[in-house]
């Protein structure tokens, strides 16, 4: 409210994308020493409900608003979102408790496209966090599993102790992924894998002409996975990428995520590398 010649005017918050709906977390789970999965239920209007690959705006009052993308399913319209605490607006969402009120803006960007993939192999790789956006897209193949050919997940962490989801991972398996796991630092009780994720590419492809894959992770990670891929014959269309950058507004106004001629809060995060190669030379990726 503010006043005007002594006359009260009401300033109406922002409507459309740039007003937070308020999410109240349900449930806090702890992934691993520095990442939590928050459940949202809404506690009012709930926005659209998101697609995997998507992400929403998340506001930690007082604090800050940071993009962060789906990692599953909630019941009815509750959102489930994982986050690394990394800085100050992460590290207040990850100690958000139950009751705690979130903000939230969204659903934005692209979504991971299982329609391309239809009866054809599915090659998913994930590099620390970057299981967790891709988490909703492999529960949506577990749902239609006879759609697709072979499934490979290839799942790389820093160490045993940076690994999401460790309890899903066996389920995954038995619902007929072949899921292989790698650390780049071995502990003491680590009995899999050792060494980059990159480095079980080439072992992952059989068809690679109708071989559909998704990779998330680390910048260099994606380019090295696409590299490998494109090397064994897979199709840079056929290779899709969940790009990120800086965001701000979220909603294609601010400018904040441009990477060449694409707006990534609007045009990515997932873009195919066909599109994503030729701004190689731009930035990073
Ligand atoms: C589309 C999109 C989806 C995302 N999804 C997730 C998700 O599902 N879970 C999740 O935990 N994070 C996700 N992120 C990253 C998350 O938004 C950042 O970690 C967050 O913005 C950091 O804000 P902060 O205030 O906590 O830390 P800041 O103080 O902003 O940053 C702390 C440090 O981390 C670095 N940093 C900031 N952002 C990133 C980044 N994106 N990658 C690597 N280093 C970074 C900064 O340079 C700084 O050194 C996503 C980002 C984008 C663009
Ligand atoms: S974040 Fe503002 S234009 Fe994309």
């Amino acid at each position: 409210m503010t006043s005007t010649q002594g006359r009260a005017v009401t300033v109406a918050a922002p409507a459309g994308p740039m007003r937070p709906a308020r999410y109240v977390v349900a449930a806090h789970g702890a992934e691993t020493g520095d990442t939590v999965t928050l459940a949202l239920r809404p506690a009012g209007s709930p926005i659209e409900p998101p697609r995997p690959g998507q992400f929403t705006m998340l506001y930690a009052f007082g604090v800050g608003e940071v993009p962060i993308s789906v990692s599953g399913f909630g019941r009815g319209h509750e959102l489930v979102q994982t986050i690394r605490a990394i800085g100050a607006v992460t590290r207040a969402l990850c100690a958000a408790a139950p009751g705690d009120m979130i903000g939230v803006r969204g659903p934005f960007g692209t979504q991971w496209r299982l329609d391309v993939a239809e009866g054809r192999d599915l090659l998913i790789v994930a590099g620390g966090i970057g299981l967790a956006p891709l988490r909703p897209m492999l529960l949506t193949v577990l749902e239609q599993r006879a759609r697709y050919r072979r499934v490979v997940l290839l799942v790389g962490a820093r160490s045993p102790r940076d690994l999401l989801f460790t309890r899903e991972l066996e389920t995954w398996r038995r619902r007929g992924v072949e899921v292989r796991v790698t650390v780049d630092r071995a502990d003491a009780g680590w009995k899999g894998d050792v060494g980059l994720v990159t480095r079980f590419i080439d072992g992952a492809v059989v068809h690679p002409a109708a071989t559909t894959a998704f990779v998330c992770g680390p910048e260099i990670m994606m380019r090295v996975c696409a590299h490998a891929l494109v090397h064994l014959g897979v199709a840079a269309e056929d290779i899709q990428v969940s790009l990120e950058r800086n965001m701000r507004c979220g909603a294609a106004l601010c400018g904040h995520c441009q990477l060449g001629p694409l707006l990534l809060c609007r045009d990515g995060p997932v873009v195919s590398y066909a599109e994503a190669a030729p701004l190689a030379a731009k930035k990073e990726l």
